[in-house]
């Protein structure tokens, strides 16, 4: 291997640029040329991209977002649009290509390397934790942290009024962020996607499980199958004519900021280990930690199932909320 191309692609997260840094230095390390592509598939397509130096990756370890930036292309979706990423590989001389990102970013990888052969390695990269194979994904730590400290100040607002609030967070398919929040912020309830809601349910709970609570903070996953936190809300409320509720929606902060320690750690390992499993010879495959343990799966495996959260913790929360 003497040239090996990274990208960022998809939904940013905290660490992504810990992982570049990792990368670009194990591969100087080994005296290998890393190639940063910028803007994920799309500049892949648009053939933008360059060689790094050390002094690219120089204090960026605890910078949130990408250095290299990224996207979500429609056009490498089409062949059309992959012919060119290609032409611009082979023109790069590329040897491997390791993508850093979620579900969609590898499914892009998994088809350049049937199409072009090129060997590649995927590493998890994305808030959302919902990547089958890994404990856990380059992002979630910190994007829960700030969920957390978003939480913890609802909770002064909302028990100084008596409200009870609907706090949303992301997760379009799965219910990590919403979940692992609930325990941390000792949140009274938690709506995911993967356990069907029961809006009766929820308003009798919100009466008469919580009673004598100054305050009662739902954490809700924006891919509920209810609906948004407001959509919530605006069922609960005939149920609930006399209560104070209010909603409030995270969004994007969830996704920004400096990287926690835990992901910092997690993504320099993860980055060094895909150079190295690169170097091995080995492709097609996703990387993550299982424990403390680095581990591997085939991309199509991580791709063809979503990770789910343990439901033992949401076990755990009704039990922690029983009176
Ligand atoms: O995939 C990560 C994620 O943050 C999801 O939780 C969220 O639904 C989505 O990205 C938002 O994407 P965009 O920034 O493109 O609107």
């Amino acid at each position: 291997m003497k040239k090996i191309a990274l990208l960022t692609s998809g939904g940013d997260a905290p660490g992504m640029n810990a992982a570049i840094r990792a990368i670009v230095k194990t591969c100087l390390h080994h005296k290998i040329t890393p190639y940063g592509i910028y803007d994920g598939y799309q500049g892949m397509i648009e053939g933008r991209g360059k060689d790094l130096k050390y002094r690219d990756v120089d204090n960026v370890i605890q910078l949130g977002g990408t250095i290299l930036g990224s996207a979500r292309s429609a056009a490498f979706m089409e062949s059309s649009g992959r012919e060119r990423a290609i032409a611009f590989l082979k023109r790069e001389e590329i040897d491997g290509l390791i993508v850093i990102g979620g579900d969609g970013t590898f499914t892009g990888a998994t088809v350049l390397n049937q199409e072009m052969k090129i060997p590649v390695m995927g590493i998890p990269g994305t808030i959302d934790n919902d990547i089958y194979g890994t404990d856990f994904t380059i992002g979630f730590d910190t994007a829960l942290n700030t969920v957390i400290d978003a939480v913890d100040k609802i909770r002064d607002t909302a028990s100084s009024h008596h409200r009870v609030f609907f706090v949303e967070v992301m997760g379009r398919d799965a219910g990590f962020i919403a979940l692992y929040a609930a325990i941390a912020g000792g949140a009274e309830s938690v709506l995911i996607p993967e356990e069907k809601t029961d809006i009766k349910n929820l308003a009798h709970t919100i009466r008469h499980g919580y009673k004598g609570r100054r305050s009662t903070i739902i954490l809700v996953a924006e891919g509920d199958d209810e609906g948004h936190a407001l959509d919530i809300l605006g069922k609960v409320k005939p149920l609930l004519p006399e209560y104070d509720l209010r909603h409030s929606v995270l969004g994007h902060i969830q996704r920004g900021g400096s990287p926690s320690v835990q992901d910092r750690i997690l993504a320099t390992r993860l980055g060094n280990y895909a150079v190295e499993l690169l170097r091995q010879g080995l492709s097609g495959l996703a990387v993550g930690v299982n424990g403390t343990t680095l581990v591997s799966c085939p991309m199509v495996d991580a791709i063809k199932e979503n990770a789910s959260p343990n439901l033992a913790y949401l076990e755990l929360l009704q039990v922690l909320q029983t009176k």
